[in-house]
């Protein structure tokens, strides 16, 4: 398949109950081949006084947060400066998006339903065009998502995001998805690499001695032969000027108030502006995919021809 499609379900009537759990299957596969579905207003419960309350907060300007987060398994929230009186209201509110946003997610794609881990939320509230950073963390270069700090081992990562800014667009680039994406930019050293490492006999006596070392309170990374090739695969993405400046292009405009579902791991993307956007990360289990082929772990097995997840 091709580029990237945004597909509308403002007017589908997504939430009738006839034939619910058949077109929710049609949603989860049209997510999986790489298209984004898009809702022009807010598909769950935002109250108005939460969105004016977010346009408020002002983050840390510190480079150890690069937005705002909140982690659902902890009810804490990130990247605020210290002792700023917002706090405790801003952790309502984002514990409220993310319950709401999960009861959404849980009904228009049920087939999913409760067969992920629920991952951090978001609150995007710095402008991205022209904005520092560097650049394995540069959101306006096109990239799939892999997350240093929280290996996925090829279960899938599935974002929703919400456009609050209230006059200005989300505007993103998307290209080709993941499977065509990697048999053209992949590095054949590292598809060599991942697939040595497949078959040696040593890759479970090094996964070892990584968590014996975790166990003594080091903090290093227990990160699965996928997720090594995912995050090497994403900065040299982020790192490839040909592929930045001439891979075929789509460029979408999410208008004010407007919701979208990706699978950021599949589709590239690449955030050229915008402000203040709330975003809730699921990371769905393999088993639970109805079209796994399409998963990029299976694409990698396909290509090297070995396991590559535990
Ligand atoms: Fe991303």
């Amino acid at each position: 398949m091709g580029l990237t499609e945004v597909r509308d379900f403002s007017l589908a009537g997504w939430a009738e109950p006839d034939r619910a759990e058949e077109r929710a299957r049609g949603y989860c596969e049209c997510l999986e081949e790489g298209n984004i579905l898009f809702f022009a207003q807010t598909p769950f419960s935002l109250p108005e006084s939460d969105r004016s309350f977010l346009l408020n907060v002002r983050q840390t300007s510190s480079a150890v947060h690069k937005n705002i987060s909140y982690k659902p398994d902890r009810d804490r929230v990130h990247g605020l400066t210290p002792g700023n009186a917002d706090g405790e209201e801003l952790l309502r509110i984002m514990r409220s998006y993310s319950q709401s946003v999960t009861n959404f997610v849980r009904q228009f794609l049920s087939p999913y339903r409760d067969r992920w881990h629920l991952d951090f939320a978001s609150y995007r509230s710095i402008e991205e065009e022209d904005r520092d950073l560097p650049l394995q963390k540069r959101n306006d270069l096109l990239h799939v998502d892999s997350f240093p700090t929280r290996p996925s081992n090829g279960h899938r990562i599935l974002r929703v995001f919400t456009n609050l800014n209230p006059t200005q667009p989300r505007v993103w680039l998307t290209s080709d998805p993941f499977d065509l994406l990697v048999r053209k930019y992949g590095n054949p050293a590292r598809l060599n690499h991942l697939a040595s490492e497949s078959r040696s006999p040593w890759r479970h006596v090094n996964r070892r001695l990584i968590r014996l070392t975790r166990s003594l309170g080091i903090p290093l990374v227990d990160r699965p032969l996928y997720d090594q090739f995912m995050l090497g695969f994403h900065h040299e993405l982020k790192g490839n000027r040909d592929f930045q400046e001439n891979c075929p292009k789509s460029r979408w405009e999410f208008p004010p108030g407007s919701t979208w579902l990706v699978f950021t791991d599949t589709v590239p993307h690449a955030v050229l502006s915008g402000q203040f956007a709330l975003e809730q990360t699921f990371i769905i289990q393999r088993d639970a995919l109805l079209l796994p082929h399409k998963a990029p772990y299976r694409v990698l097995e396909e290509l090297t021809g070995v396991s590559v997840v535990d």
